[in-house]
C-alpha cells in the first residue's frame, strides 16, 4: 500500500495479542465485546497526542498549582451502526462526557455500496472533535459517505478509527479524506471476492451482537 501521511497504522505488541483472540473463531461473544472496548480504548489514547488542553488551578493539599485539562464536552463519538457501536464504550472509558451521535449503513450485498438508513448527531457536533469508529474498514465505502455526511453537517476535526483496515479501504478513504486522521490498529492483506476482509474477523456485527 501506498504510504499516506494521514494514516497511522499501530502495529503495537498488546493490541497485536488482543487481535490475535478477536481473529479466533472460537472466541465467544463476550470476549469479543471486551476485546474491541479494550483495543478502542488503547487506540483512543495513542490518537489523541494532539489533544487541546487548557489551564486548570488545582489545589493539592501542599499547594495550588497549575494543571491541565480536556475541556468538557469536546469530543463526540459517532459508531457507524451496528458494529460501531461496539467501539463506544472503548472512547467513553477515556472521554465520559462524550455525545454520542449514530450514522446507520449496511453494506448492499452484492454491489457492496453502503446504504445509509439512520442519522442523529448531537448538536453542536461541528465544534467538537469527532471520532468516527468501525471496527471494519473493508471498501472503505461505508467510513467515506459517513465522513462526507459528518462534514455536510459542517464537522471540521474528525478522527476515523478502524480495528481492522483492508489496503483498499485503507487507501480511499485517505485519497477522499485527506484531512481525516485514519487510525488503523492492523492492517491485513486484503478482500474476497464477497468484500471481506483476510485474514480479518468476519462479520463484526455479527460476533458482537450473535446474529448471522
Ligand atoms: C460492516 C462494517 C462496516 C462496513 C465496512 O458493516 O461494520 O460498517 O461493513 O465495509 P466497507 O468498508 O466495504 O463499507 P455491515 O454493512 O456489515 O453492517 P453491520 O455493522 O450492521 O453488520
Ligand atoms: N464487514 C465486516 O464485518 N467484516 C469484513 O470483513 C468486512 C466488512
Amino acid at each position: 500500500m501506498k504510504k499516506y501521511d494521514n494514516v497511522f497504522i499501530f502495529d503495537h505488541p498488546l493490541i497485536k495479542h488482543k487481535i490475535s483472540i478477536l481473529r479466533d473463531k472460537k472466541t465467544g461473544m463476550k470476549e469479543f465485546r471486551e476485546l474491541i472496548e479494550e483495543i478502542t480504548t488503547m487506540m483512543t489514547f495513542e490518537s489523541m497526542r494532539d489533544v487541546e488542553l487548557v489551564p486548570v488551578r488545582v489545589e493539592t493539599p501542599l499547594e495550588v498549582t497549575t494543571q491541565y485539562r480536556v475541556p468538557d464536552e469536546s469530543v463526540a463519538i459517532v459508531p457507524i451502526l451496528r458494529a460501531g457501536l461496539g467501539m463506544v464504550n472503548g472512547v467513553h472509558k477515556v472521554f465520559p462526557t462524550a455525545r454520542v451521535g449514530h450514522i446507520g449503513m449496511y453494506r448492499d450485498e452484492e454491489t457492496l455500496q453502503p446504504q445509509e438508513y439512520y442519522c442523529k448527531l448531537p448538536e453542536g457536533i461541528e465544534k467538537k472533535t469527532v471520532f468516527l469508529v468501525d471496527p471494519m474498514l473493508a471498501t472503505g465505502g461505508s467510513a467515506c459517505d459517513a465522513l462526507d455526511a459528518l462534514k455536510k453537517r459542517g464537522c471540521k476535526k474528525i478522527k476515523f478509527m478502524a480495528i481492522i483496515g483492508a489496503p483498499e479501504g485503507v487507501s480511499k478513504v485517505a485519497e477522499a479524506h485527506p484531512d481525516v486522521p485514519v487510525y488503523v490498529s492492523t492492517l491485513d492483506r486484503g478482500l474476497n471476492e464477497n468484500g471481506y476482509i483476510l485474514p480479518g474477523l468476519g462479520d463484526a456485527g455479527d460476533r458482537l451482537y450473535g446474529t448471522k
